[in-house]
């Protein structure tokens, strides 16, 4: 379907196209769906009933309680299912193959280390013992806080010092199970003496380096060169010297990370068997084990095309869990050793979901003719005629004869001008008639586009460029760095046809500030369809699935700061709440960050505006106005606010 097709005009359109052409059903795992009045809504299962709300809802009472755009809002109930269908799919599985041991999920804490993010897999999670994982001291302190001591699991991953270590262990004599993960052999000696100061036997994980690779973006985690874990040899070593000092009996976890979003379920598959096989080969050395940690790798379907793609995936959490509940117990079956229990470190599976960037539009380009003349002066220089009458013979047999004469034309009227021979005024005309003459080309060939290779990519270079409120750098800096697929869409007026085809603009001013890959009807594409903009109206586009690593990641380039952020609860009524508000950084904030003194700054200016006075420049009321000016300019949003 061309979403810039006369079909889009039609009045057969209806919601369920719309929910067809974004995609809905396929990324967004029952969360979200498109009403029959066209509005994007949340769902939310409560006591077995499915409850709604509209996303412009919650914008709209936004507005009301005086928080502008951009905002991000997380809806507390998805993470609060993310957490209760990862836990309840493992118990299936285990259930359903006869398992002998159990399931222990940690969220590794980078992912999204916000506090109230925090506290809801804290308190979401406390019901099935979900844990923590902690990559710093930062994220053991924040572990620690959140987590009672007989709750879940706290994997402590990465560079560990005394100071760390310290902690985890005396946080150990609290009774909680802490595990720590060596991931360096120069950990071990550390961590030795660590515990014989303290008198208390740590927990200790060892991390491997499997030669497994796996498809993805993030397959340089795995692998021989990948950066954390031991090798086969540095493992015999820590092996030997826990025996050495008698504390063999303290190794109680195997542990890999096989990467993150891992699309290829048979990647999953081979990585857990050769885990597998050291956990087999440790347990007859004499470690008791009993914990296989398989890391992170859980996927998100970004893309909806339920393929190996790497923004995709190509399994079911259902099939991830059952594979890896098969694959260890026929592993271990072999050679007669007991059932561990299984963690898994899943971060963005449990919360991409639950957050969603909405933003307003604030301006469009469109790249059409506006205002020609009825006809061309007689005195127009000569190749802008020749434009005019390619212009009027434009048919779909003459269109590849016709962009060649239009370029060959536009190209001697850019010369022209910058030799001086040609006017401002003549050369505006020019490009609007060469903008025409592409236009209808694109228009005479639709659906025909392949019988014109050459003008493949006129589509895209004649889409609008659509403006949005918000920092691709701050808010999705995944798209810019490493070219990530989100969901994006209008969140209303899905039953009015999207007439027009855009990439997206951020209000940075950089030019990597644009979003120019979007999945949407089964593929991925250059440009967005979307609606045109009324007068008066704003339009409000949703980026979904950005609540793992996003928010982290994003910096302060223009210095746009973070966004307002909401935390919503559904109700069973079908009402909603606004649970949490963080109010987003104000432009004093930001310039704090960078090492200013807001009130410095105001004391300057205001010095600056009373030399004004003196030199008669301005009136003291008007130096009263401007400091004022400034004052507010302080305080305010750093996004453009109406
Ligand atoms: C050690 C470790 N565990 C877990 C994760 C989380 O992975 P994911 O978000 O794919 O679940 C990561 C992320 O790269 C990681 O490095």
């Amino acid at each position: 379907m061309n979403p810039s097709s006369p079909q889009h005009h039609d009045a057969d359109w209806t919601a369920e196209r719309a929910a067809d052409l974004y995609g809905v059903d396929y990324w967004s795992a029952g969360h979200f769906q498109v009403s029959a009045t066209g509005l994007l809504q949340v769902r939310a299962e409560i006591g077995g009933e499915n409850c709604t709300v509209n996303l412009i809802d919650i914008v709209r009472g936004l507005q009301e309680r005086g928080l502008p755009m951009p905002v991000l809002v997380r809806i507390e109930n998805i993470l609060d299912a993310q957490i209760a269908l990862l836990n309840q799919s493992f118990a299936r599985a285990i259930a359903q193959s006869g398992y002998r041991g159990s399931y222990r999920g940690v969220f590794p804490i980078k992912v999204n280390q916000q506090s109230q993010v925090i506290d809801e897999v804290a308190s979401f999670g406390a019901r099935f013992g979900h844990g923590l994982e902690a990559g710093s001291k930062a994220e053991l302190l924040i572990a620690l806080a959140s987590l009672d001591a007989d709750q879940g699991y706290i994997v402590c991953n990465g560079y560990k010092d005394e100071e760390f270590i310290n902690l985890g262990l005396m946080a150990q004599k609290l009774g909680y199970r802490i595990f720590f993960v060596v991931e360096t052999p120069a950990e071990l000696p550390l961590l030795i003496r660590c515990g014989q100061n303290a008198g208390i036997r740590p927990r200790i994980g060892a991390r491997v380096k499997l030669s497994s690779r796996v498809s993805g973006h993030w397959n340089a985690t795995s692998g021989d060169r990948s950066i954390f874990g031991l090798t086969s040899m540095q493992l015999i070593d820590l092996v030997d010297e826990l025996k050495a000092n008698d504390m063999l009996d303290c190794m109680e976890m195997l542990h890999v990370h096989l990467g993150s979003q891992i699309p290829n379920i048979r990647d999953i598959r081979t990585g857990v068997m050769e885990a597998c096989r050291y956990y087999v080969d440790l347990a007859r050395e004499g470690a008791p084990l009993g914990n296989l940690d398989l890391g992170g790798g859980l996927a998100v379907d970004y893309e909806g095309s339920r393929s190996s793609h790497v923004h995709s995936m190509n399994y079911s959490l259902e099939e991830y869990c059952l594979d890896i509940v098969e694959v260890v117990m026929s592993a271990l079956d072999l050679h007669d050793i007991s059932h561990p229990t299984i963690i898994t470190e899943s971060g963005r599976a449990l919360v991409a979901y639950g957050s969603v960037l909405i933003f307003n539009i604030l301006d469009v380009t469109r790249f059409e003719a506006h205002r020609l003349p009825e006809i061309v002066a007689e005195d127009e220089h000569e190749n802008v005629h020749n434009l005019w009458e390619v212009m009027a013979t434009v048919n779909f047999a003459r269109a590849q004869e016709c962009y060649n004469d239009a370029l060959f034309y536009r190209d001697e009227i850019c010369d022209l001008f910058r030799r001086g021979q040609i006017n401002l005024r003549s050369r505006a005309l020019a490009e609007n008639i060469y903008l025409e003459i592409l236009q209808r080309i694109k228009t005479v060939i639709i659906g025909r586009e392949d019988e014109y290779p050459d003008l493949a990519g006129l589509k895209e270079g004649l889409s609008d460029i659509y403006y949005g409120n918000f920092s691709v750098f701050q808010s999705l800096p995944d798209i810019w760095a490493i070219d990530q697929i989100f969901p994006i869409m209008p969140i209303h007026r899905l039953d009015e046809a999207p007439s027009r085809r855009a990439i997206l603009a951020d209000i940075t001013c950089d030019c990597d500030g644009k979003i120019d890959r979007f999945a949407w009807d089964g593929a991925l594409h250059k440009t967005l369809p979307l609606h045109p903009l009324v007068a008066g109206d704003e339009y409000y586009l949703g980026v979904f699935l950005v609540g793992a690593y996003q928010e982290t990641l994003g910096d302060l380039h223009n210095l746009l700061g973070d966004t307002h952020v909401v935390s919503v609860r559904i109700n069973a009524d079908g009402n909603f709440d606004y649970v949490k508000e963080v109010e987003g950084d104000s432009v004093a904030d930001v310039l704090s960050y960078v090492e200013y003194h807001p009130q410095t700054l105001l004391q300057k200016f205001r010095h600056s505006a009373e030399r004004g006075v003196r030199s008669g420049k301005i009136s003291p009321v008007e130096r009263q106005q401007l400091v004022e000016l400034y004052a507010t300019g302080l305080r305010g949003y750093t996004y453009f606010e109406r």
